[in-house]
């Protein structure tokens, strides 16, 4: 029993991974990883982030590059160490008690649901500007924006969150493998516009290279600066956790989640910073800053309109693969936290394929609901909030467990532990710091909310106070 209540033992934590079949392997995670990290983050709020930051956005990219790397080694040690779905929520169980573990188990619903919901927004823009610069096709704009932006729905935007659900409902095997196809078609659109874009690239274009500052300052309650346009671009990082949350259908998980989850991230951030120096590198960050799809917006202003199209394309058929990810991991994410009887056990039953059916339908449901009626950039910021609790959550576990169990057989372990643990703690607080007010506010709310589900459900139900 710790100060937050009970702690999950690691061999229960570990024999509790043999409900979902063992099927994948390192390449299904390593595209799994890719295709939870590349999406909506870098083809859509790179956008925002200029708008927000100026050319100092590339700054922001790499701050958040290194935050997550950090994040990413104790992720990959907690779920070596603890392969089963899961992922934050078991770490914090079993390292830091059953209270915390709700708290970021019910972060995560921040983090997968909403990443979700943004990926579907972002989708939309892209579906939209295809259509009108492509083939000239306008649809009614009441039906592309929700109430903030003036319109009743995001149509596609729910339309793709279904879709997707209805994949997840078929089965996981099927859709991991479908995903490596899609994470290739997108690495290869983000090359082409790297290669287009970098003879355009100006110098003055990146001067003044921080129009608004490092620190994130709040006016007329919107913030910017460096650290404002970070606690937004953050998005385009996440996505690797995923991965371990796949810990317990992994073949062999010492091998697979290592390369799976430091391959995925590492090939993303240096993407990233190619295609966000490009970016702001070819037109003046001011263009960029309002579209909902920069980067084809790019490609027509320097006069590759066909390229363009094929990049626009290229995010339509394949962001959906983020959705899928992520839909996947918070259906994993619900069906343990039932399995340990935080939820209704009605959640965790699965069906003749082995995927938890109705879990996935809720939260298909939910994520089509704020897909469909907030803006883009809120539900960015509110994913990031969930995530950012989770990261903290993650490497206070990796450092609480290095230091009161040393003795673990550790599959792989977290290069000087304290430093990196620390750095990815200070990072994450830094870049909450960063967010606006109302999205602070909101997720303390989201919190506060959560705890009084687990005093009036999980605490009474939970396995392991019954079994004491
Ligand atoms: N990192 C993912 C994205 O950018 C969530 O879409």
């Amino acid at each position: 029993m710790g100060v937050f209540g009970p702690l999950k033992p690691l061999t229960q934590a570990n024999e509790d991974g043999k409900a979902l079949a063992k099927t994948l392997s390192w390449p299904h995670l390593m595209a799994l990883g890719i295709g939870g990290i590349i999406g909506t983050g870098i083809y859509t709020l790179t956008g925002v982030g200029a708008g927000l930051a100026g050319p100092g956005v590339i700054l922001s990219f790499a701050l958040c590059g290194i935050v997550c790397a950090c994040a990413a080694l104790a992720y990959t040690e907690m779920s070596t160490l603890i392969p089963t779905a899961g992922s934050a929520y078991t770490y914090t169980y079993s390292a830091l008690g059953e209270i915390l573990a709700w708290i970021v188990g019910w972060a995560l619903i921040l983090e997968y649901s909403l990443a979700c919901s943004t990926v579907a927004v972002g989708w939309s823009a892209h579906l939209v500007g295809w259509l009108e610069q492509g083939i000239g096709l306008h649809l009614p704009a009441a039906l592309l924006n929700g109430p903030a932006a003036g319109g009743i729905v995001n149509l596609p935007a729910v339309f793709v969150s279904l879709a997707v659900m209805g994949l997840l409902l078929i089965g996981a095997r099927e859709s991991a493998t479908l995903n490596i196809l899609l994470v290739i078609i997108k690495i290869v659109a983000l090359g082409a516009f790297v290669v287009l874009g970098l003879p355009a690239v100006q110098a003055g274009h990146y001067d003044p290279f921080m129009p608004f500052g490092f620190l994130a300052h709040e006016t007329n309650g919107e913030k910017s600066g460096v650290m404002a346009a970070a606690a937004v671009v953050f998005f385009a990082f996440f996505g690797f956790d995923a991965v371990s949350t796949s810990a317990e259908e992994a073949k062999n998980p010492g091998r697979d989640l290592t390369v799976g989850i430091i391959g995925s991230m590492a090939l993303s951030t240096i993407i990233y910073m190619l295609v966000a120096a490009v970016a702001v590198g070819a037109l003046p960050f001011k263009e960029i800053a309002d579209s909902g799809e920069p980067l084809p917006h790019v490609l027509r202003s320097l006069g590759y309109p066909l390229v363009a199209s094929l990049v626009g394309g290229a995010a339509i058929v394949a962001l959906p693969s983020v959705i899928l990810v992520m839909m996947y991991g918070q259906s994993r994410i619900f069906f343990v936290m039932a399995r340990d009887g935080l939820l209704p056990s009605v959640v965790a039953r699965v069906n003749a394929k082995g995927s938890p059916a109705l879990i996935t339908l809720l939260t298909g449901i939910f994520v089509a609901i704020f897909a469909g009626f907030v803006p883009l950039k809120k539900i960015a910021e509110l994913s990031n909030a969930g995530t950012l609790i989770a990261f903290v959550a993650v490497s206070v576990s990796m450092i609480v467990l290095r230091i009161r169990k040393p003795e673990l057989q550790r599959v792989f372990k977290t290069p000087v532990f304290w430093l990196t643990g620390g750095l990815a703690i200070a990072g994450c607080i830094f870049i909450f710091s960063s967010l606006p007010k109302e999205s602070q506010i909101f997720t303390l709310i989201w919190m506060a909310i959560g705890l009084c589900f687990y005093f009036a459900y999980g605490r009474w139900n939970s396995r392991l106070r019954k079994a004491r």
